[in-house]
């Protein structure tokens, strides 16, 4: 993993992310203005090759871009973008109770804000764009059906986030039983997704609308 500071050359950046491998991953530390100009080159010259995830801090922007194996241009879905958000904040979560184990509670309190920024921006663009798109798909009223059921569970999942939030740093606290209480929400939450409500999204969409779906959630910005 390798970090960028700021404000480096376009040209740079796009020829650090041409050179990654399928499967690759640079994490680079940009402005805001500066990480808004790279996404959308990628999305204009380099279609579908990159996931994309923003995490917000200050007026910094810590973005996480991996080489997918894919070819340029081809159409992305839903299933695939989320799946690899999960994944994703999965592993930050391992390593903030990683740093944990080892009595690094600095370290530790770093990786989990990391998981919970990302994890609330990701709760985020599932309620205010694919929710609403599946519900006007498929009829659903947001208050009765699968995206209700989701709804209520992120209400769990915030809470249980948050509790181990408050804890992580503290020696005084054993943060072990929050974090079952984590897991015990978030783990079938995300089965549920990636088993039932994706590829739901992808089948009921067209292959343009989830890719264009896939976009807007490229560039959501957690407020
Ligand atoms: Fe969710
Ligand atoms: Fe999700």
């Amino acid at each position: 993993m390798t970090t960028t500071l700021l404000s480096p050359p376009l040209h740079d950046l796009l020829s650090r992310l041409d050179a990654l491998a399928p499967g690759q991953l640079l994490t680079l530390s940009l402005t805001r203005e500066a990480s808004r100009e790279l996404l959308s080159t990628l999305t204009a010259e380099r279609k579908g090759l990159f996931e994309w995830s923003p995490d917000t801090d200050g007026t910094a922007v810590t973005v996480e871009v991996a080489r997918r194996d894919a070819a340029k241009g081809s159409p992305r879905g839903v299933f695939d973008a989320l799946a690899w958000d999960h994944d994703r904040l999965d592993a930050l979560e391992r390593l903030a109770f990683a740093a944990r184990a080892a009595n690094d509670l600095v370290t530790a309190k770093a990786h989990f804000d990391r998981f919970a920024r990302g994890l609330l921006r990701h709760i985020g663009f599932e309620e205010d764009l694919l929710f609403p798109a599946l519900e006007s798909r498929m009829g659903f009223p947001p208050n009765a059906g699968p995206t209700a059921v989701m709804r209520a569970e992120h209400i769990e999942i915030r809470a249980a986030v948050e509790a181990v939030r408050s804890a992580i740093g503290d020696p005084s606290i054993d943060p072990l039983p929050l974090r079952q209480r984590l897991h015990g929400a978030l783990s079938p939450h995300n089965d549920k997704e990636e088993q039932v409500l994706y590829p739901m999204a992808d089948q009921c969409l067209s292959r343009a609308g989830a890719d264009d779906l896939v976009r807007r959630i490229q560039e959501y910005e957690a407020s």
